[in-house]
């Protein structure tokens, strides 16, 4: 065992800068530039059985769930099949149809989810088809699962997931690219997320280099007793997951919500004592976030603004924290990455303990 925290303060830090390369290693020998597709032999999966799927449906528990549902958005669009994603824990407890012609993926870091692996078991016990995502080699959900995709992001020590959630959003991509060439994704398509998924690493080092602003910012969220996350459509998980791990580390209320929603809903909690960290990607819906920014800013309420270059905020007084823009499917991947930097310096700021925050545990592996 000797995976050291190396000189950072924390393993979650460490974890944090390592992704670039953690998503070197996810991609490495997956990507076949010559016919626009990704490699996935571990998933054992024929061609004919991968177009008959009729539907894709992703479980799994904490940030693994909230990974799913970007990966769900992430298929559904590339590949042209309806998905979705539910906790694992709450998948179990129902009953659910198993439909033959569905896809079932379980989502996990550990491989020992105690929700996610009984779920697979349910799974396979009524005959569905299930594929793991997880990174722990030869685990229980690993070995339970007809196939897969291992994730590669190496030892994750720190209970807030980072490198390995990252490299979750990496392998469904590919599995969305792949189940997308040998249905109606196009080679030119595939060519241009392939090429987004290589400039991956360098665009997360470059977030990783406004460490010491995202530091000065989270010295500011960290004040607050309560703030929104708010993103819509593929933002959205992205919200979740930094709201979740804000919660988890740092003690903070955050409270992730659909920005489409804020005005049918929580609107009249906003104040100059609630700020918003707000998810604005450079996409078709660039114009009515920045309508939904405006009602905040109407009502004081202090504004964080993750966005890409030349998004036009307009009038509204917002703290701008710009990230590079990648193929639009694929943004989540570096939007969610200021986010874990904002999580870990409020957490810090706060005289937590980073690595291991109470009432959690890296690995829930009992009922
Ligand atoms: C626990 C951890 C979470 C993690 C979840 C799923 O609840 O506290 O951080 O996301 O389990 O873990 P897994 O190993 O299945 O990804």
């Amino acid at each position: 065992d000797d995976y050291q925290a190396d000189g950072h303060e924390h393993f979650m830090h460490k974890e944090i800068v390592e992704q670039p390369e953690a998503v070197h290693r996810c991609l490495r020998g997956r990507l076949d530039e010559r016919f626009a597709t990704a490699h996935l032999g571990g998933l054992n999966m024929d061609p004919r059985e991968a177009r008959e799927f009729r539907r894709v449906k992703i479980l799994g528990c904490g940030s693994a769930y909230y990974a799913g549902q970007l990966g769900a958005q992430f298929i559904e669009e590339v590949a042209r099949i309806p998905a979705d994603a539910e906790p694992a824990s709450e998948f179990r407890y129902r009953n659910p149809v198993i439909e033959k012609d569905t896809l079932y993926v379980a989502v996990s870091q550990s491989g020992e989810t105690f929700d996610t692996l009984v779920a697979v078991q349910e799974l396979k016990r009524k005959g569905g088809r299930v594929v793991g995502l997880v990174n722990v080699v030869g685990s229980s959900i690993a070995r339970e699962c007809d196939g897969g995709i291992y994730l590669h992001a190496g030892p994750e020590v720190a209970v807030a997931s980072t490198k390995a959630l990252t490299n979750m959003g990496v392998a469904f991509a590919l599995l969305g690219i792949h189940l997308g060439r040998i249905r109606d994704l196009s080679p030119a398509d595939g060519a241009r997320l392939i090429a987004g998924l290589q400039r991956l690493p360098e665009q997360i080092e470059a977030v990783l280099k406004d460490e010491e602003r995202l530091a000065s910012i989270a010295r500011r969220l960290s004040a607050a007793e309560s703030l929104f996350y708010i993103g819509r459509t593929r933002g959205y998980p992205v919200a979740r997951e930094g709201a979740q791990k804000l919660k988890e580390i740092s003690y903070r209320h955050a409270e992730a919500y659909q920005t489409s929603e804020l005005k049918h809903g929580p609107l009249a909690l906003i104040s100059p004592d609630v700020p918003t960290v707000a998810i604005v990607p450079d996409d078709d819906l660039v114009e009515r976030n920045t309508g939904a920014l405006h009602e905040i800013a109407a009502r004081s309420g202090p504004l964080y603004v993750v966005t890409h270059p030349g998004v036009e905020l307009g009038d509204v007084s917002a703290e701008p924290i710009t990230v590079p823009k990648n193929e639009t499917e694929l943004d989540p991947i570096v939007l969610t990455i200021p986010l874990q930097l904002l999580a870990y310096h409020a957490s810090r700021e706060l005289g937590h303990d980073v690595d291991k925050p109470r009432n959690l545990a890296k690995s829930v592996t009992v009922e």
